[in-house]
This record gives structure tokens, sequence and C-alpha cells, in this order.
């Protein structure tokens, strides 16, 4: 195919996919930084636009930085605007989680999208992941590539947890659903967390298994967040478990609202996106889970893509894995990152 071909592939395909998920945009309100959260780490890298709406967060040869909300949240929304550094990323992991590891560190609980940097021409991969309980000796990795270049316009990425399921956004799409089941138990988070952003040097296992290291001769490396959103009731410290009752009366429970309820349009977007877009899943590992955790629900279009390790078979997809990123045609790309599912 030549340029002009491939632009009009990618432009369709982009077409199509929003043509099924288009949705009313969340209704949720941003809060400003300052008001809503503290730095983390690296706090000479946490730069906080003038009007406070938006925060770059820098790496550099020093340091990397990182923010977290001042309160702790349970069930809610949780969400902000990203775009992400661009040119040569390498090694560079971009972070957006709730957590509460830092008050239960033996039992924590945990949801996060990771972004993973690439060399130069290739195109950034997205992580999904869930923890609860401390069950860290049972990730539940999914990765995927996206419909767009992340670091060319800010996107939407959005957590929801609820009691019943937990849905991550990116856009108006939803990519993934866990429906929480009562063979899961505490493997599904329970106790209230903070959100986090963070950017750090992951070169030993970002980039195909730490072949490609962060280079900074292209520091520093920026990643910019804004519209964040914390649309959850904030709670006491150390609760060991979310209560239903929140004290503050503008706060609705999330169960009700429109991003907690799949429309049957976004289901099908949700189809679409994971068989076009999605890499590897635990789900499908049966090398690390020769019994797949209780909440996969096997889908037979996605086990087909997949051999035993969860991993896309190569030859079936790689048709769909051309398009162009800042003006340069990407040829078929291998699937140099099998080695770095951790
Ligand atoms: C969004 O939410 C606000 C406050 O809850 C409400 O007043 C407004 O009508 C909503 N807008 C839409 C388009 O639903
Ligand atoms: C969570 O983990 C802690 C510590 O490992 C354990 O004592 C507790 O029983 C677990 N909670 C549930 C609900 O399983």
């Amino acid at each position: 195919m030549d340029k002009i071909k491939l632009r009009s592939f990618y432009y369709f395909s982009v077409l199509v996919l929003l043509h099924v998920v288009h949705a009313a945009a969340f209704n949720i309100t941003s809060i400003p930084f300052s008001k809503g959260f503290s730095p983390l780490f690296g706090d000479a890298n946490i730069i906080p636009s003038g009007d406070d709406q938006s925060v770059q967060l820098q790496l550099n040869q020093y340091t990397g930085s990182g923010f977290k909300s001042s309160d702790l949240f349970g069930h809610g929304l949780y969400s902000a605007k990203i775009k992400l550094p661009s040119d040569y990323t390498a090694g560079i992991v971009i972070a957006f989680y709730t957590t509460n590891g830092d008050l239960f560190p033996k039992s924590h609980d945990e949801l996060d999208f990771e972004f993973l940097g690439n060399v130069r021409g290739k195109p950034w991969r997205c992580q999904t992941n869930m923890y609860g309980n401390g069950s860290t000796s049972r990730g539940r990795e999914e990765r995927y590539y996206l419909w767009f270049d992340p670091s060319q316009d800010f996107h939407r990425y959005s957590i929801l947890w609820t009691t019943k399921n937990i849905i991550f956004y990116v856009d108006d799409v939803p990519i993934r659903e866990i429906v929480r089941n009562d063979a899961m138990g505490a493997d599904f988070p329970s106790k209230p967390m903070s959100l986090y952003a963070t950017i750090w040097d992951a070169s030993d296992w970002a980039t195909s298994g730490g072949k490609y290291r962060a280079n900074y001769k292209y520091a520093p490396f920026v990643a910019e967040f804004t519209d964040l959103v914390l649309h959850g009731c904030a709670t006491a410290l150390l609760q060991e478990a979310v209560t239903a009752d929140c004290t503050n009366t503008d706060y609705k429970q999330p169960e009700g609202a429109d991003f907690a309820n799949m429309t049957p349009k976004q289901k099908v977007a949700m189809r679409r996106f994971r068989e076009k877009y999605i890499y590897y899943s635990y789900c499908y590992d049966t090398i690390r889970y020769p019994v797949p955790p209780p909440e996969c629900v096997v889908d037979p279009v996605e086990k087909r893509l997949f051999k035993g390790t969860g991993r896309l078979k190569f030859d079936e997809r790689h048709h769909h894995r051309r398009f162009k990123i800042r003006g340069q045609v990407m040829g078929v790309r291998k699937h140099e990152n099998q080695e770095d599912v951790r």
C-alpha cells in the first residue's frame, strides 16, 4: 500500500470504530490540580499550569515525578485527559492508577493504566491491571495498542470502580470490564484508594524486555494531565472496607450513573476494540494460568487470536497492524514486546 492508501485505511478504521462507539461524553466535573492533588515525588518536575486545570509530569536524567490525590476515595470514576511524551520514549512508563499500597503494604488494592514507551516510530502500548487485598502473585494484565497516537492529542482515560464491576475506558470506549463474582473473593478491590499519576524510568523491562533503554538525549520527557476527575466519595483514612453510605450529599454512588452501565452500543464497541487492539490477556495465558482466574469470560473470538501464551498469534493479525504515526509509515510490527509482561 502506498502512503495515501495507508492513511485512508487508517482513518477509515478510526471512523468505523468511532461510528460504532459514539456515546455522550461523561457528564463529570473536573477538579483543579492543587485542590485535589499533592506531590508524590520529584517535586521540581511537577509543573502545574497557571490556571491550575492541568499539570505536567517530567522525567529527566535525575528523576521522574508523580502526584497523588490528597484524599482516599470509595467507589467512583477516576479520570484524566492525558497526552504522552512524543518522539523517542523507549524505557519510559507513565502510570495512572488507584491504590492504597502506602497504607496496606501487604494487602493493597490497585487498578492500573500503564503506558509503555517505545522507540521512535513505534507506538505506545497500554496496559491495564487489577490487584485486590495484596493479590500480587496473581497479575491480571491485559495489553493493547490504541487506535490513535496518544502523544499527539489529549485523550481521556478513566477507571470506574463500583461494587459490581470495574470498567477501564479510553475516551468513551470501554476497553475492559471486570464483573465481580464471589469466587474472586478479596481479589476484587474493596478498600478506599487514592488516585496516582507517575512518570518513571523502567528501562529494565518496559520496551522489548529491556533491550531499548531510556535515552536522556531526548529528555525531559513530558506527560501532560488535564481535566482531572475524582468522582467518588472521600473517606476517612485506614478503612478496611468501603462503606456504602457517603456523607457528602453531592455525591451519588456510581452504580446508577451512565458510565457504570454499558449500553448495547458500548458493548459492541468494547468487543470491536478488543478484537482489533488487544495483544496480551492473562485470561488466555494458559502457561501462567492453566485454569483462568474466575472473572475471565472466555470469548471465542478473542481466544482464537491467542495461542496458549495469551499473546497474539502474529500471522493472523499483522494486516491490522499498519498505521501512520507522525508522518512515518510503519511496517508490519513484530511482537517485539513479548518478554515484557511482568
Ligand atoms: C451534567 O450534570 C450537571 C450537574 O449534575 C447537570 O446540572 C447538567 O444538566 C448535566 N448536563 C447534561 C448534559 O446532562
Ligand atoms: C486480606 O488479606 C489479609 C492479609 O493477608 C487477610 O488477613 C485478610 O483475611 C484478607 N481479607 C479477605 C477479605 O480475604
